[in-house]
């Protein structure tokens, strides 16, 4: 006998910048339904429900927005003790930084045991938002998903984020190989999806906020240093790579699209000319967009854009702080990340294929802290 199977769900963990975007992505796109009434999106969130609460579950209509209705607890560190939901979510994604206490790695830990528990769970695929800085510096060489790892580092985001991978490399597969253990029993176990990102801009975040915060670029000497032989040298100009929130989304929504059904013969997997991003248990993604650049050139034609527009800059030009890990990342990490296989995979063609449509976009959106501006007669 043959029953219909129930619908798809999601749950974020994270409901941020990226959270929301794939969120309303998600509930575009018809695999989760129906929309709002079975609760079939959901995004933690941290914020003070009307009940004290420190977590709270929010529930996201078919738009993309929050609804009025659901508020579940949700404490990270007791997730299970009340989240019995996950145990029909059909899809999780965690958008959140990676753990950074033991409270933190405890309770992920009682989370992959539910999300894994063969038979007893829905979950048919978890992703995980990373970063391309796992991949550390490899003095400008083209990197993709197969390369080295040099940021292992748990000081730093970027290493706490690989460790974050690896965790999940390592679950899925003992729950691969206990799953292949029962003979005849089909995939038992979720795929992990790993999404390494390139700087995410929009969303309230990108060159156009930061020049207008800040100022244009000041033009500069070009950079100098010492080679080992102790000679002054110019310094060689830094590209780095970037992706627009949206097509970000859109690369992770079509990542779930693609599990849409839950037992998947292990007979068929990881043989020749199999269809990987579908079967393979654990796959990397590096999303980003086609054109990677220097970050001064990415900020000079945000600034020329506004002038062209008549938006008015402050003359100052602020230097930007270098304190922070991804600031120094910035000026020592070098690499070109390959997309090939997202846009193999996932995403044949992106919105913004570079930083100049997505900028000239965002220019247009009505709410930006310039959308008010006065122009220049
Ligand atoms: N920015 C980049 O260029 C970049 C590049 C590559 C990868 N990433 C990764 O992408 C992730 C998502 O980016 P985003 O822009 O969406 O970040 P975001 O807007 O800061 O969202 C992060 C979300 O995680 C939640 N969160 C943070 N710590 C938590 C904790 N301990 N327990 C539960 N929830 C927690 C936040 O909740 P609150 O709102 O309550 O703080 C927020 O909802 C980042 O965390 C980062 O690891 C970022």
């Amino acid at each position: 006998m043959s029953s219909a199977s129930p619908p798809n769900r999601l749950c974020i963990v994270g409901l941020g910048r990226v959270g929301e975007e794939v969120a309303r992505q998600a509930a575009k796109s018809g695999h989760f339904g129906p929309l709002p009434t079975d609760n079939a999106i959901l995004g933690t969130i941290r914020r003070q429900s009307d009940k004290g609460h420190k977590f709270a579950l929010r529930e996201i209509d078919e738009t993309g927005h929050e609804t009025d209705g659901l508020y579940r607890t949700c404490y990270y560190d007791k997730l299970l003790d009340e989240t019995d939901f996950l145990e029909s979510c059909t899809h999780v994604l965690f958008a959140l930084p990676a753990p950074q206490t033991d409270t933190d790695q405890r309770a992920m830990d009682q989370l992959s045991e539910t999300l894994l528990a063969s038979l007893r769970s829905a979950c048919l695929w978890i992703g995980v938002i990373s970063t391309t800085g796992v991949y550390g510096d490899h003095k400008g060489a083209k990197v993709n998903e197969e390369s080295v790892c040099f940021c292992r580092d748990k000081e730093s985001s970027a290493g706490r984020l690989w460790h974050f991978e690896e965790y999940w490399k390592t679950r899925i597969q003992q729950a691969c190989d206990k799953s292949e253990a029962k003979e005849g029993m089909g995939r038992a176990s979720p795929v992990v999806r790993v999404f390494r990102c390139a700087g995410i801009y929009g969303g309230g975040q990108s060159a156009l906020h930061t020049v207008y915060k800040n100022g244009a670029p000041k033009p500069a000497k070009a950079p100098r240093q010492k080679n080992s032989a102790g000679s002054d040298t110019l310094t060689p100009v830094i590209l780095t790579n970037r992706i627009h929130v949206e097509d970000l989304a859109a690369a992770v929504t079509s990542s779930m699209q693609l599990q849409g059904t839950k037992f998947v013969s292990y007979s068929t997997i990881s043989t020749a000319g199999q269809d990987l991003a579908t079967t393979a248990p654990f796959r990397i993604y590096n999303l980003s967009d086609d054109l990677p650049e220097a970050r001064k050139v990415v900020l000079e034609y945000a600034a020329s854009i506004f002038k062209a527009k008549g938006i008015k800059l402050c003359e100052e030009s602020i230097q930007e702080s270098k304190a922070s890990g991804r600031s120094r990342r910035r000026l020592t990490d070098h690499k070109i990340v390959s997309n090939d296989r997202m846009h193999e995979e996932l995403l044949p063609d992106l919105t913004y294929p570079t930083y100049k449509e997505g900028l000239d976009a965002i220019l247009e959106e009505s709410n930006t802290p310039w959308g008010e501006t006065k122009t220049k007669d």
